[in-house]
């Protein structure tokens, strides 16, 4: 294995410890204390998981977290209520409400009734065409953390083939607008891309987030690229017992880590920077409401 382990535990580790210290100093200096609210719709399983985790690092780096644990059956009109209130509450600098949401919920009607202004997510219209054209927005956590990353390992990324497979609104899309911000040459490359070994290869930077397990082999790997593997797919792993499962990426981790010249391990790769980046998206969001400087290096 010839890749340098871009360690995503680490790097979240160093930004929750910068997350916090801005938080211990605009509590020190401006008695402001940021706080986050994350509202979950249903029981989905692996929702209740991030959403606990969510509120035990926001609570970790000296933040104020607000859960909001709704019914599998809410209506829209209820949870457009608890928006408007969370909108309205000087308290609250961050909304995250999670994804996916039930079935009979229209998650753009819901996400696009957020305050842009509070929108750690980065999901509104508002914060994505800000993003498009270059001004300042709240930034998606995902891509942010993954471009963080990037930044650390490479220093610039001016004028590198990217390659982001996957065209999800929640990371291909906002992936591809911040590696242009840092002007590489970028391909969107999905489902329908023809001869996608052939454009994966051309790839000085692979950012796979397609969600299907170990879709990229070693072989579309251009020698000493850098592979960012934001996919988290379990799958059976009868080879660790019966009934035991294990987490596996979207790139063949044992093959492109023999060509890569850098990637994400999963887990520990992006994982731990996506909720690291949300708390830097909450003091930014808490910064800006308050008319206090902006901390350098919480944005991208
Ligand atoms: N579900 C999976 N990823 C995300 C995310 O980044 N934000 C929200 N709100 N929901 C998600």
């Amino acid at each position: 294995m010839g890749a340098r382990i871009i360690d995503g535990k680490a790097f979240a580790a160093e930004l929750r410890g910068q997350v916090a210290d801005h938080v211990a100093r605009l509590g020190a200096e401006h008695g402001i204390i940021p706080g986050l609210a994350v509202v979950l719709v249903g029981e989905d399983p692996a929702s209740q998981v991030y959403v606990r985790s969510k509120g035990r690092m926001t609570v970790e780096v000296g933040m104020n977290s607000y859960e909001h644990r709704l019914e599998p059956d809410t209506s829209e009109a209820d949870l457009l209520a608890l928006i408007a209130r969370l909108n309205a509450d000087p308290k609250v600098h961050g909304i995250l409400v999670q994804l996916p949401l039930p079935g009979h919920l229209d998650e753009d009607l819901v996400i696009n009734a957020i305050d842009p202004a509070k929108d750690v997510d980065g999901f509104h219209v508002s914060n994505v065409g800000l993003l498009g054209t270059g001004q300042k927005s709240m930034v998606p956590c995902t891509p942010l953390g993954c471009l963080m990353m990037l930044r650390a390992h490479h220093g610039s990324l001016s004028g590198m083939e990217a390659v982001v497979i996957g065209r999800s609104n929640i990371v291909g899309k906002p992936m591809a607008q911040l590696l242009l911000g840092d002007s590489c040459t970028v391909t969107i490359a999905h489902s329908r891309t023809r001869d996608l070994p052939d454009v994966v290869r051309r790839a000085d930077i692979v950012v796979a987030a397609v969600g299907r397990p170990e879709m990229v082999p070693g072989d579309w790997i251009k020698p000493g690229a850098t592979v960012i593997d934001v996919g988290i797919n379990r799958i059976d792993a009868p080879e660790n017992g019966a009934g035991k499962t294990r987490l596996v990426g979207d790139c063949h981790y044992d093959s492109c880590a023999e060509i890569a010249g850098a990637i994400t391990p999963v887990p520990g790769g992006v994982g731990p920077m996506t909720i690291a980046c949300l708390l830097a998206n909450t003091v930014t969001a808490c910064c800006r409401a308050n008319n206090v400087p902006e901390p350098e290096g919480l944005t991208a």
